[in-house]
């Protein structure tokens, strides 16, 4: 087994002035990776992190970190959506900053074992909790309208209807389990195009997101960083592709009162909750070109971030919606 290539942090010094951490304030790294954002956090100010990551590999590398840190770094296990949740059985109610850097680590993508590659070839699996339906499953047990819409909805493939049957159709003489058998597949019908992305790329792509429900966490997640954030908490969240930054996006807006208003020609519609956020930027932050030429990942990142009002949650229940 290889060794996986170490997870560079992408856009590390924006992320943390947004979050702009001080001394005694408590802060959540709900996406810990390779802990490049929680090693950042403790050094920036004299704070406690609560660090959580679904990935028991990952878990295993910040446990390393809570001895370095005695009681200022936490490592939690599960998944951010739950982060009121988690935090809360530890007894923490409310917290200062919150920061998500949305997807997979190099890790989990480098490790061909993981199964999230279509380059490097390895068990058609891509859960990052090692549990669960894998994308073997869904793949191999997934009716053709349903699959087409995952591959559509999940990876924008426009060919997506073209893939889902030509999956359905291998899979009649042997089921699908390893990256490379898929990927052969998909490389078969859909043209490679001109800017060279592999033609597996969007279909691997939806399939992670549907095994991993990435968008449904996101959302999740979101609602409950409203819930927990005191007022003045600041939230950081990086994106990777379209799909998410949209989530990311209408969010913050709606929450900020930011949202695109019916025309003025229609009657007034009631006024809606007080805003529970402020944009600390309106337009996404990007990497700059050191960062991207450093470190091609961060060419598609974008963070957004804003800072709590005083206002309530506007779903303040602390379930999920
Ligand atoms: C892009 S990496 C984070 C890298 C990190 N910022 C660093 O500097 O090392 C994303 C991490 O989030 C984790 N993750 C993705 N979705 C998650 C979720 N819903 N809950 C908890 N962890 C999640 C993945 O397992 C992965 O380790």
């Amino acid at each position: 087994m290889t060794s996986p290539a170490p997870h560079i942090p992408v856009l590390l010094a924006e992320v943390i002035a947004a979050l702009s951490p001080k001394d005694d304030g408590c802060y959540v790294d709900g996406t810990f990776g390779a802990g490049g954002y929680s090693r950042a956090i403790l050094g920036a100010a004299a704070c406690r992190v609560h660090a959580i990551d679904r990935d028991p590999t990952a878990v295993k590398t910040g446990q390393g970190l809570e001895a370095a840190h005695p009681g200022r770094f936490t490592m939690i296990e599960g998944r951010f959506g739950d982060l009121d949740e988690l935090l809360r059985i530890r007894g923490v109610n409310q917290v200062d900053g919150i920061a998500l850097d949305i997807g997979v680590s190099s890790m989990q993508i480098d490790q061909a074992e993981r199964g999230f590659s279509f380059a490097k070839d390895g068990p058609l699996d891509m859960r990052m909790e090692r549990s669960g339906p894998s994308a073997a499953d869904m793949v191999n047990d997934t009716d053709e309208t349903e699959l087409a819409n995952i591959i559509y909805r999940y990876g924008e493939e426009r060919l997506s209807r073209r893939v889902a049957k030509a999956i359905i159709t291998a899979r009649k003489d042997k089921r699908f389990e390893r990256t490379g058998e898929l990927a052969e597949v998909i490389r078969k019908v859909v043209p490679r195009s001109g800017d060279g992305i592999d033609p597996a790329t969007r279909t691997f792509q939806a399939l992670r997101i549907a095994v991993n429900d990435e968008l449904g966490e996101l959302e999740r997640g979101l609602e409950a960083a409203e819930r927990l954030l005191v007022p003045g908490g600041r939230l950081a969240v990086v994106t990777f592709h379209s799909l998410e930054d949209r989530v990311v996006k209408s969010f913050l807006k709606t929450r900020a009162g930011e949202a695109a208003q019916p025309s003025r020609h229609l009657p007034q519609v009631a006024q809606g909750p007080a805003p529970s956020f402020s944009l600390l930027s309106r337009r996404a932050i990007s990497a700059g070109p050191d960062e991207t030429r450093a470190n091609p990942r961060a060419r598609s990142a974008k963070l957004r971030a804003a800072i709590r009002t005083e206002a309530p949650a506007w779903n303040g229940k602390g379930g999920r919606s």
